[in-house]
């Protein structure tokens, strides 16, 4: 079992660059199937769950080959008969965004079978909307034996209405429709940045869609999607995790290649919390220096405060003076980090969908368990402001979505390791 040991209290301090976005790569590596001719992809990250979904692209046919930063998807190398429908439990389990081949499956090949996926243990996380979508636009869909089976002869284009802006679900009823026959128009859609870069993927790929980043979609069905080039974008989610690690060991931190603007909500906060913000189209540099001010989050879907960087900014208000209310609105499960926060010596009481955190409470190192991905990142941003040793374990799911995090960290002055232990 690996683990990472980290050696505090940190000042971080220095550049790192911004890896490729993990959530515009799944539904991005997902669009794939969309066609027979080759993609070229570049940014991907090397994580996890790149390779997951890689692993479950190889599974349905497509084959894979190194480029410069990233691969070459290639769908015409198999025969048809030896190509396979099925997204299998095996795969699907370690990751929900696995279903994301539900709906290009079904629109290029007709047939689609799909495990329920299984993921993070953040929530509930059904994906009935997405099969909702699908079943608008003309397929039969059936929950059997763990599995979502799903046929159309052909998809017809329609009007359909998200209950809630779910992100898988804008991006897979979204690819289906690209193939579609007739106009497809998606209401309430999911506005985040990955769907735009989506969007982008799909339209060089020959596809009509319109309004991505907005909440109605337009697409124009067509009658084929070709290859093309595509530079995924840089990870938010990434580049905040490190920015709230600057601002929290009063540090001076600078990631490049991402993008401010898809930060905003971040950026406000950490400004209102005292750090120094300079946000440009291609880097982002945070500064703090003295006390940090507590404040209030509240999580939403885009452009609302991302729900991935909820656990680190409570890691971050566990270092601000005074108190803070964490509010969880977009997952039911989402605070598994509060107790191992605690442990470390951080005052926060959780009530319903609120986290109260007093501030500010000295860490110290001790023995946590990641729970799940954006938790995982939380504790080693307590690890570095802790007094002593902090071992971070089970940081499979820190790697299930970033990239080389312990050289990142030790080249801004982190003294973190990965050590191998049982
Ligand atoms: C994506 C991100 C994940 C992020 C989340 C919210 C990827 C690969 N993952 O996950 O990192 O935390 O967006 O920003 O991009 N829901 C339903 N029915 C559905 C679909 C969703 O009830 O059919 C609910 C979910 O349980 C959740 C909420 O809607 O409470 C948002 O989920 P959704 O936006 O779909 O998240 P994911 O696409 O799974």
């Amino acid at each position: 079992m690996e683990k990472l040991r980290i050696q505090g209290p940190t000042r971080l301090q220095g550049t790192v660059r911004a890896s490729g976005a993990k959530n515009a790569a799944l539904p991005i590596l997902a669009a794939c199937l969309l066609t027979d001719e080759p993609v070229s992809l570049r940014r991907l990250p090397a994580v996890q769950d790149i390779r997951t979904m890689v692993r479950l692209l190889a599974h349905l046919g497509l084959e894979s080959s190194p480029i410069d930063d990233g691969l070459r998807i290639c769908g015409s190398v198999l025969e048809a008969a030896t190509i396979d429908d099925e997204a299998p439990y095996e795969l699907v389990k370690t990751m929900r965004a696995s279903a994301l081949v539900l709906g290009p499956l079904l629109a290029r090949r007709g047939h689609a079978r799909v495990s329920l996926p299984g993921g993070c243990a953040i929530g509930v996380r059904p994906i009935d909307q997405h099969l909702a979508g699908l079943a608008a636009l003309g397929a039969d869909v059936r929950l059997q034996h763990g599995y979502v089976e799903a046929t159309a002869k052909s998809l017809q284009g329609a009007r359909f209405r998200f209950t809630m802006p779910t992100v898988g679900g804008t991006e897979n009823v979204m690819m289906a429709a690209c193939l579609a026959k007739g106009t497809t128009v998606l209401e309430n859609c999911a506005r985040e940045p990955e769907i735009v870069d989506l969007a982008v993927l799909l339209n060089a790929m020959g596809a009509r869609v319109e309004g991505a980043g907005e909440a109605t979609l337009v697409i124009e069905g067509v009658e084929s999607l070709g290859g093309c080039e595509h530079k995924v974008i840089a990870d938010r989610i990434e580049t905040g995790t490190y920015l709230i690690a600057g601002a929290m060991t009063g540090g001076d931190v600078t990631v490049e290649g991402s993008h401010a603007a898809d930060l905003a909500p971040l950026l406000e906060k950490l400004d209102e919390n005292g750090a120094t913000v300079e946000g440009r189209d291609d880097s982002i540099r945070v500064r703090c220096q003295g006390e940090l001010r507590p404040r209030g989050i509240v999580t939403e879907p885009h452009p609302g405060f991302p729900t991935d960087l909820q656990a680190q900014y409570t890691a971050l208000m566990t270092q601000a003076n005074g108190l803070a209310t964490v509010a969880e609105t977009v997952f039911e499960n989402r605070f598994q980090h509060v107790p191992e926060l605690v442990r470390m010596g951080a005052d926060i009481q959780i009530e319903g969908t609120h986290a109260l955190v007093h501030g500010a409470t000295p860490l110290s190192g001790a023995t946590v368990m990641a729970t799940d991905l954006r938790a995982s990142a939380c504790l080693v941003l307590a690890g570095l402001v802790a007094e002593g040793e902090t071992i971070v374990d089970r940081i499979y799911h820190l790697d299930r979505g970033y990239e080389t995090m312990e050289s990142k960290l030790q080249s801004l002055g982190a003294r973190v390791e990965r050590i191998h232990s049982s």
